[in-house]
C-alpha cells in the first residue's frame, strides 16, 4: 500500500509546519462576520504605496504574458544606488521567506549546527529541520532579549549559520550595537551570521547598530531585508539579502529561474521613491504604539518596550479562549505560549483597528 512516510524525506515527514497569522478570509468563513481587524502578522494597515500600485497594474496589464526579469537587475541596480553598493550585493527572493529557504539550500549540510534565540522567528528552525541540520536554540534574557553572549558561547566549529532577528519578532527587542560587534569578532569565518531585519525601517533607538557597513570587513555577514512590513506589499512577495558578491552568486546558483514576479519587482521599484507616504506610517505607528502600550497596560497586561510595528503583551493569566473570542468579535491577533506563560503578539493598526481592539478587550475582560 502506498506510503507517503516512506517516501518522503524523514526531516520533512518529522518537521514542524510554518503556521502564519490566521487569514481574514477564514475568520469571515467561520465565524460569519465581515469588518475584521487584522493585527496578527505586522503588516501595514495602510496597504501598500499608490506608486507601488499603479506600478503593479501597469506591469500587469502590459508584461504579464513575459517571464519575469530572472535576476531582477534593476530592482537590484535600485538597491546598489540606495546603499552605495555593487548590484551583486543584493539577492532578492520571494519574500524573505524564499531568502531564507535558498540560505539553507545553498549551505546547510546534516551535520552542521545553526545557532539562534528561542523565542524568535521560527523560519530559521524550519528551514534547519529540513536541510537535516542541527538546531540548537539559546534561551532569551528574562526580558525576552536575545542572549547574544550565550549564542557566541554556544559557536563550534560545526556552527554554519547563526541567525539573529534584529529587532526581534515576535518580542520587539533588539540587539545592541555592542552586542552586534561583540558577535561578529568572535564567529568564525566558516559560519555565516544572518541579521534579519525585516522591521528595521521602526527603530528609533540611537543603540541599534548600521550593520550594511560590516559587510566589507565581514564577508560573512548576511543582512535580511523585506518590502513586507513597512511597504506594504506582502502579499506580493520580495524580499533580499545585502551581502558580499560571493555569497550572492553562490546563492543565485541555488535559487529558481524566476522566483520574483513582474509585478513584485516593479512594485518593490516603486515602493521606495514613496518617501513620504512611508514615513506618514512610520508617525501613525510610533503614536500609536505608545498610546495602545498605555492602555493595555491598564488592563492588567505587562507590554515591553517595542522597536517595531507590533507589541509583544504578557496576559498575567491563561489565554483560555481569550483569542478564539476575539476572532469572534473580529480581531486576529497572534497567541504565543513560553515559559508556560501566555503573549498575544498585537500590529499597531489603523487607529480605527486599533480602538475596536480595544473595545474588545474591554468587553471580553469585563
Ligand atoms: C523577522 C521576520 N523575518 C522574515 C519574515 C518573512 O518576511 P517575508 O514576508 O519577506 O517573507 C517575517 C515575517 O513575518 C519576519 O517577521
Amino acid at each position: 500500500m502506498f506510503n507517503i512516510e516512506k517516501i518522503a524525506r524523514p526531516c520533512i515527514t518529522q518537521g514542524h509546519t510554518y503556521v502564519p497569522g490566521k487569514p481574514i478570509e477564514e475568520v469571515e468563513k467561520e465565524y460569519g462576520i465581515t469588518n475584521i481587524a487584522k493585527l496578527a502578522s505586522n503588516e501595514n494597515p495602510f496597504g501598500a504605496s499608490k506608486m507601488a500600485l499603479e506600478a503593479m497594474i501597469e506591469e500587469m496589464r502590459t508584461r504579464i504574458h513575459l517571464y519575469p526579469e530572472s535576476s531582477c537587475t534593476l530592482l537590484r541596480e535600485k538597491l546598489a544606488d540606495l546603499f552605495g553598493l555593487n548590484p551583486w550585493n543584493f539577492f532578492i527572493d520571494n519574500g524573505l521567506d524564499g531568502v531564507i529557504t535558498m540560505i539553507g539550500l545553498t549551505f546547510l549540510l546534516p551535520d552542521d549546527e545553526v545557532i539562534t534565540s528561542d523565542l524568535t522567528f521560527p523560519a530559521y528552525r524550519n528551514i534547519t529541520q529540513k536541510m537535516g541540520a542541527k538546531y540548537i536554540s539559546i534561551p532569551s534574557k528574562d526580558d525576552f532579549s536575545c542572549d547574544i553572549d550565550g549564542i557566541i558561547q554556544a559557536v563550534t566549529p560545526n556552527t554554519k549559520i547563526v541567525f539573529i532577528c534584529n529587532p526581534n519578532n515576535p518580542t520587539g527587542t533588539i540587539i545592541g550595537k555592542d552586542a552586534f560587534a561583540r558577535l561578529m569578532n568572535a564567529v568564525p569565518d566558516t559560519a555565516l551570521v544572518v541579521s534579519d531585519e525585516a522591521y528595521f525601517e521602526f527603530v528609533q533607538s540611537t543603540d541599534y547598530p548600521d550593520t550594511i557597513p560590516y559587510i566589507a570587513t565581514y564577508p560573512n555577514l548576511m543582512v535580511l531585508r523585506t518590502f513586507s512590513k513597512l511597504m506594504g506589499i506582502a502579499g506580493i512577495r520580495v524580499g533580499y539579502a545585502v551581502a558580499d558578491e560571493s555569497i550572492v552568486k553562490m546563492m543565485m546558483k541555488a535559487r529558481e529561474p524566476f522566483p520574483v514576479n513582474r509585478a513584485a519587482q516593479a512594485g518593490a521599484l516603486a515602493s521606495l521613491e514613496d518617501k513620504a507616504f512611508f514615513s506618514k506610517v512610520l508617525e501613525h505607528t510610533k503614536a500609536e504604539k505608545e498610546f495602545l502600550r498605555e492602555k493595555l497596560t491598564q488592563f492588567g497586561f505587562s507590554v515591553a518596550e517595542s522597536h517595531t510595528n507590533f507589541l509583544f503583551v504578557r496576559l498575567n493569566r491563561p489565554a483560555e479562549n481569550l483569542y478564539e473570542k476575539m476572532l469572534a468579535e473580529g480581531i486576529i491577533v497572534r497567541p504565543f505560549s513560553y515559559s508556560e506563560e501566555d503573549f498575544f503578539r498585537i500590529t499597531i493598526g489603523t487607529t480605527e483597528e486599533n480602538r475596536k481592539l480595544l473595545s474588545v478587550f474591554a468587553k471580553l475582560l469585563r
